[in-house]
């Protein structure tokens, strides 16, 4: 799928999802995959997060909720309106959320010290190029924290390829520690997040 039509499918599949992306019973399991993120972040330092593919923007909203002393600062970016206008809804002054692409992000190089994205990298155009660009905006000694769906079987990823909407690649444990190596993040680690998902890790 070239570049302008995985975006237009991302933006069509997710525009209409929008207004019920928080049903209780999806969020019940997309609240389990981003569970081990929270573990990952040192709220009592000074830092900032950028949260990639944000949606409407319920990863967000828990970490200012860990954050009582104030000292993380929470950005959020989507590609798609209608979900950062759920996003922006729910949060207020909480973070600050942008439109715009992975594969360009508009923020200065070594910027923060976490960037995380949940269940949105197997819809990246160019899986390469995106991570490429959340290495250039991670502070060095920063983490770059990514959930993805993965559901065991390489079949079954392939039909996901095949009807999801917007579905670039859904890649396995291997393939995900190639892509981090290539950007030159290191220190890799990965675990399984509750049934359907794994979260690696790397820092830069
Ligand atoms: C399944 S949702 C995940 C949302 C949220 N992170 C969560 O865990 O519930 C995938 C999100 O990826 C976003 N997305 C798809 N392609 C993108 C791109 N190229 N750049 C930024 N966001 C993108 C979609 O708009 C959608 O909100």
């Amino acid at each position: 799928m070239i570049d302008t039509e995985n975006k237009t499918a991302n933006r069509d599949f997710f525009s209409r999802w929008a207004h019920r992306y928080d049903h209780r019973f999806f969020q019940f399991w997309m609240k389990r995959f981003q569970d081990p993120v929270y573990q990952e972040i040192d709220f009592t330092r000074k830092s900032s997060l950028l949260d990639i593919s944000c949606g409407t923007g319920e990863l967000l909203k828990e970490l200012s909720e860990q954050n009582k002393h104030r000292r993380l600062i929470l950005k959020g970016l989507d590609l798609t309106p209608k979900m950062v206008k759920q996003a922006r809804k729910k949060l207020s002054s909480m973070a600050k959320i942008s439109v715009g692409d992975v594969h360009h992000l508009p923020f200065k190089s070594n910027f923060f010290e976490y960037v995380t994205s949940t269940e949105a990298f197997h819809h990246y155009a160019d899986q390469h190029k995106a991570l490429k660009e959340i290495a250039r905006v991670t502070k060095p000694g920063g983490k770059v924290i990514i959930v993805d769906v993965n559901f065991f079987f390489g079949a079954i990823h392939r039909l996901f390829e095949r009807f999801e909407p917007g579905c670039q690649k859904m890649n396995n444990r291997t393939e995900m520690k190639r892509l981090f190596e290539q950007v030159g993040l290191t220190n890799l680690q990965q675990q399984r997040s509750f049934l359907f998902a794994v979260m690696t890790i790397g820092i830069k």
